[in-house]
């Protein structure tokens, strides 16, 4: 049993892979397999991460909230000064193209638009931005994680000054996310100066004294869709809520804490720096977002 167990998720891992290796990716103006998209070492998001990417997730064939990750990314771009390549309608023919080519269902779709291939030199060189996209297989929440909760860590925020940015340079979240999973967490929520700003690669929300917090945007956190969308959703639901920062002590004391993405949706932690979070299960507001959240899915997938 166990055995069987064990080789079908080799095998799954296996299947994923491949899936990984032949999906399809766009490569500066055409489509081709993701396994035969080459692009030269001296491009910049190779040596310099210097680029800017997005994720999207894609529900039954439709990429959602499409308009406000192309803003984002707009953002991203003019914040960096690298030329916009695409107008929004060629981003979307590309993101069609790609759920298309991956057969639909859901999916993630991944874009990065790089400052270009030139001779190294830091100064900014007179070329054209690299675009590159794929569409890969989407990672979602397991059954577990949504059941029981997930474990975080705390850590410094030992990132650059404009987390705002959507950029490639992720060195600082790699190493707090490999360090919350070698302590056996799923993210590192990040403290910087006194205040708990988000996690290595999602946003957070806390519920302190019956109130839904999450820290406001600044510079210090990325402007998440999912954080955007929660807060859509607990105003529209007259859910008691407010933007402000969460000071580290507060965290520790809140009765519910949450971190929210693109891809881990909206999670539910249950132990943070191996202490329990509230009673240690996911809490009754978490539920009811989390409910809210996949009901704004499921609309969006009706819509079609
Ligand atoms: N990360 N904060 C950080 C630092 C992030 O990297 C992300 C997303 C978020 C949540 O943003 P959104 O809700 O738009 O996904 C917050 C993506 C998923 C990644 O890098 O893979």
């Amino acid at each position: 049993m166990a055995s069987g167990r064990r080789h079908r998720s080799a095998l799954a891992r296996v299947v994923a892979q491949f899936a990984a290796d032949v999906g399809p990716a766009y490569l500066d103006g055409r489509y081709l397999p993701l396994s035969e998209a080459c692009v030269s070492p001296l491009d910049r998001g190779f040596l310099f991460g210097d680029a800017v990417y997005e994720v999207i997730p894609v529900y039954a064939g439709m990429a959602f909230r499409l308009e406000a990750h192309l803003r984002r990314l707009g953002r991203s771009l003019a914040q960096t000064r690298i030329p916009l390549p695409c107008s929004d309608s060629e981003w979307c023919r590309i993101v069609s193209g790609l759920i298309e080519r991956a057969g639909g269902g859901d999916l993630t779709v991944y874009l990065q638009v790089t400052r270009g291939v030139a001779p190294r030199d830091h100064a900014f060189p007179d070329t054209t931005p690299t675009v590159f996209a794929m569409a890969g297989p989407m990672s979602q929440p397991s059954e577990k994680e949504l059941r029981d909760g997930v474990a975080a860590v705390t850590r410094p925020d030992i990132r650059w000054r404009r987390c705002d940015i959507k950029a490639n340079s992720l060195i600082g979240n790699v190493l707090l996310r490999q360090e919350a999973i070698e302590n056996g967490a799923v993210e590192a929520i990040l403290i910087r100066e006194g205040f708990a700003v988000e996690g290595a690669a999602t946003n957070l929300f806390i519920v302190s004294n019956g109130v839904i917090v999450t820290p406001p945007k600044g510079v210090d956190l990325l402007p998440g869709i999912t954080r955007d969308v929660v807060l859509e959703l607990l105003r529209r639901n007259e859910l008691d809520h407010e933007e402000r920062r969460i000071p580290e002590a507060e965290l520790h004391t809140a009765g519910e804490v949450w971190i929210t993405s693109s891809t881990k949706e909206v999670l539910a932690v249950t132990t943070l720096d191996g202490a329990p979070v509230g009673d240690g299960r996911p809490g009754s507001v978490w539920h009811t977002v989390r409910s809210l959240l996949r009901e704004a899915r499921g609309r969006h997938a009706a819509s079609r």
